[in-house]
């Protein structure tokens, strides 16, 4: 993959996040993914305040492979991560492989008017990886953009209750704060194809993105 002009920004970019962080243990360290990566790659990020109820993070910014499922049910949800799977294996312009050992996988629910919601899967690639174009068009590539996520982690059993109760709980203990209210995010850390079993579980609550805070 041509990766290599675009480097240099980017361990600059990276290494100039890494500076202005204040919270990490030794200024201008490099990126220490926490344990419940694994061997994987997984988005850079820093601790801004932690509590009993929720972990608030400075991700910067990511891309994902992104695709709609009809619901949460785990069929659809296993459908559309096997399409982003599908795109890793060269099923994409180019035919190019891609190294899908990243961490985390992410169910995002948007709740719309009424009861509707739309729910789309995602898959976290590194910024060193040049992305290439789906050839299946339900799947994109999205950029999400540096910010802030209320993170509230989670052990094992993910359902729907579980979900719920700590969602609210989550919603709860930021009240007051300019979050996403009609959306949040579950991440998975865990096998691709064994998310439902991982021992680490997070659901995400987007800080509302600064440029938008005034509309
Ligand atoms: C959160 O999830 C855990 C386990 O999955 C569960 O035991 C707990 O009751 C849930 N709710 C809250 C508010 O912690």
């Amino acid at each position: 993959m041509e990766t290599g002009k675009s480097r240099p920004l980017l361990c600059a970019l990276l290494t100039l996040a890494t500076l202005l962080s204040g919270t990490r243990g030794t200024p201008g360290a490099p990126w220490e993914p926490p344990a419940f990566c694994g061997d994987y790659k997984c988005p850079d990020y820093s601790v801004q305040y932690t509590s009993d109820d929720y972990e608030e993070r400075k991700y910067v910014e990511t891309q994902w492979l992104t695709t709609g499922v009809q619901s949460v049910q785990v069929d659809d949800l296993t459908d559309g991560f096997k399409k982003l799977k599908s795109v890793c294996d060269g099923n994409n312009e180019g035919v190019h492989k891609v190294n899908c050992k990243t961490w985390p996988a992410l169910i995002t629910v948007t709740q719309g008017e009424s009861d509707a919601e739309s729910v789309s899967v995602s898959w976290f690639f590194p910024p060193e990886v040049d992305l290439p174009t789906p050839l299946d068009t339900s799947v994109s590539k999205e950029v999400r953009p540096a910010g802030i996520v209320y993170v509230r982690t989670f052990p094992d059993p993910v359902n729907k209750d579980t979900v719920s109760s700590n969602l609210s709980l989550l919603r709860k203990a930021l009240a007051g704060k300019p979050i996403e209210h009609h959306r949040y995010t579950g991440a998975g850390y865990n096998n691709p194809w064994d998310i439902f079993k991982t021992h680490h579980n997070e659901i995400w609550v987007n800080a509302v993105p600064q440029d938008q805070k005034s509309k």
